[in-house]
């Protein structure tokens, strides 16, 4: 399996926007997607590219020396396959590029697998935040030391 880890382009979209609908009880729009990625001078999005198809996608803010993972995902298909974590790594490289040193998100309290891919990368829970998502509390979570 080769994955490729590129730029989140607007081609891209259609095949993202599948994917939020099968992963999120709360899928976003393309037309958030085209805001980020044209609009948003904060935001970085990548995709993961398997046989020339998009499988999965993340993104961060990086505002001054804090970046904020806003999305993470991958498609049932190649779920547990390591995409994740390639697209979580870089995440990393591309908010230490840009200045951060520490990087926060919040999850589902009832996602233990995101958490588990969180916690692998160094993540650790610093609270809760009550109804962030309409229908449940999200975790707060940090990563501290981001070095350059
Ligand atoms: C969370 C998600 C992105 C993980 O992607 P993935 O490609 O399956 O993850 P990886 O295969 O790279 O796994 C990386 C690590 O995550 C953890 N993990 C991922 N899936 C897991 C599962 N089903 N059970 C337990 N741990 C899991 C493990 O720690 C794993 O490391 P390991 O393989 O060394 O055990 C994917 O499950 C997903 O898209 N879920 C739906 C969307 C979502 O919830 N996104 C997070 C929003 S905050």
């Amino acid at each position: 399996m080769h994955v490729t880890i590129e730029p989140m382009q607007i081609c891209h979209l259609e095949r993202i926007v599948d994917i939020e609908k099968e992963v999120y009880p709360s899928p976003w729009s393309k037309n958030t997607f085209i805001n980020e990625i044209m609009d948003n001078g904060f935001a970085s999005y990548w995709v993961a590219i398997i046989e020339k198809q998009v499988v999965g996608y993340a993104g961060i803010w990086t505002i001054m020396d804090e970046a904020h993972l806003t999305t993470l995902a991958v498609c049932h298909r190649w779920q547990r396959r390591g995409v994740g974590g390639l697209l979580m790594e870089r995440l990393l490289v591309d908010a230490k590029a840009l200045g951060a040193t520490r990087i926060t998100l919040e999850v589902r309290v009832s996602n233990d697998k995101a958490q588990k891919l969180y916690m692998k990368y160094g993540f650790l829970s610093s609270g809760l935040r009550p109804n962030y998502y309409s229908d449940e509390d999200a975790l707060v979570m940090w990563l501290d030391n981001l070095l350059p």
